[in-house]
């Protein structure tokens, strides 16, 4: 177990060593039993965590925010537009005030090119930690609670088979940064990450260069398959969600308009057939229901969508006791 976490920024999972990560699983399990039995663990009293949003969000915000309660503490919603970042609070102006007022300071800011700079301009002014809420790369705190319901369900991740699969939806041009932070997490675990997407739908070449380097490391795996039926055969965790096609192009409508080629990659009963008969369906939501994923696999046997959920919960409140 790694300690001596205090102060530490998560923008990707990547910057913390496996021990580390280890010690946020541990203590999430161990916060998960706490709450179950209404044992008290206000480790973070009077303290203030600063939740700043570029964009919208259900679950970041309210887990974040009973978190923070649970904890002892408080937690200060903030949206850019009802602040004065549009007429000109700057990056180094947000992390040296807010740094002042709080214990810690999570951001979502998913805008393509500009996200994650900005958090990490931020973390540069701030003298205290920076958590990323999501950026356009990575989104840590959904994958620790994805990696920690992959435990729950399926015991030691190491040789098991995850299918991260682009879906198609209609919605809006998601980020990368689920995909993304999921091939780099799982990597590490020892998994066979396999990523299925059509061409037009690549990840960063240097994210996916981390992910084969994990998976050397780890003595897991690490492969690119097109076909998406192919991507589902022999999987014991099937995460297959929608993102845009920003390495083709940065034009939303454009993107739109390659997705179209791809409606027919739905996850439905035939295809979670075709997955290891006791494989889980994990999505970190909102999906686009009977257009990314069927109601009869979201709310069927092999779903675990809410369990998940309600893990972003146990893990952020590690990551936060520990860091804050
Ligand atoms: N999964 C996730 O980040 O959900 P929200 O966008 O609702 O926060």
């Amino acid at each position: 177990m790694q300690t001596g976490l205090k102060g530490r920024d998560l923008i990707t999972t990547q910057e913390w060593t496996k021990d580390e990560i280890d010690t946020v699983l541990d203590l999430a399990f161990d916060l998960k039993r706490k709450q179950a039995v209404g044992e008290p663990h206000a480790y973070l009293r009077d303290k203030v965590l600063a939740m700043l949003f570029f964009f919208s969000s259900t679950r970041t915000r309210a887990s974040f925010e009973a978190g923070m309660a649970q904890l002892g503490g408080h937690a200060m919603f903030m949206e850019s537009r009802t602040t004065q970042i549009s007429h000109g609070d700057t990056a180094t102006e947000i992390g040296e005030i807010l740094g002042r007022y709080s214990a810690g300071i999570a951001i979502r800011q998913v805008d393509w090119g500009i996200g994650n700079a900005y958090e990490r301009a931020v973390a540069e002014a701030s003298r205290v930690p920076v958590l990323n809420m999501q950026c356009e790369m990575y989104h840590p705190h959904q994958i620790l609670a994805d990696l920690m319901t992959i435990i729950e369900k399926k015991g030691d991740p190491r040789g098991k088979t995850i299918n991260v699969s682009y879906a198609y939806a209609s919605s809006y041009q998601k980020p990368l940064s689920v995909p993304q932070s999921l091939i780099l997490l799982a990597t590490r675990f020892g998994m066979n990450v396999r990523l299925t997407r059509p061409p037009e739908f690549k990840l960063m070449p240097e994210i996916v260069a981390q992910a084969e380097e994990n998976a050397k490391r780890s003595k897991g795996s690490f492969e690119i398959v097109e076909d998406f039926d192919e991507g589902f055969r022999g999987a014991d965790v099937v995460y297959a969600k929608s993102w845009g096609a920003m390495l083709t192009t940065h034009d939303a409508e454009e993107s739109a308009r390659i997705a179209q080629q791809y409606t027919d990659w739905i996850t439905d009963e035939r295809r979670m057939a075709l997955a290891n008969d006791d494989a889980i369906y994990m999505h970190p939501l909102p999906a686009d229901r009977n257009i990314e994923v069927t109601d009869g696999v979201i709310d069927g046997p092999h779903s675990v969508v809410f369990d998940q959920a309600e893990n972003r919960l146990h893990a952020q409140k590690a990551v936060m006791a520990l860091t804050m």
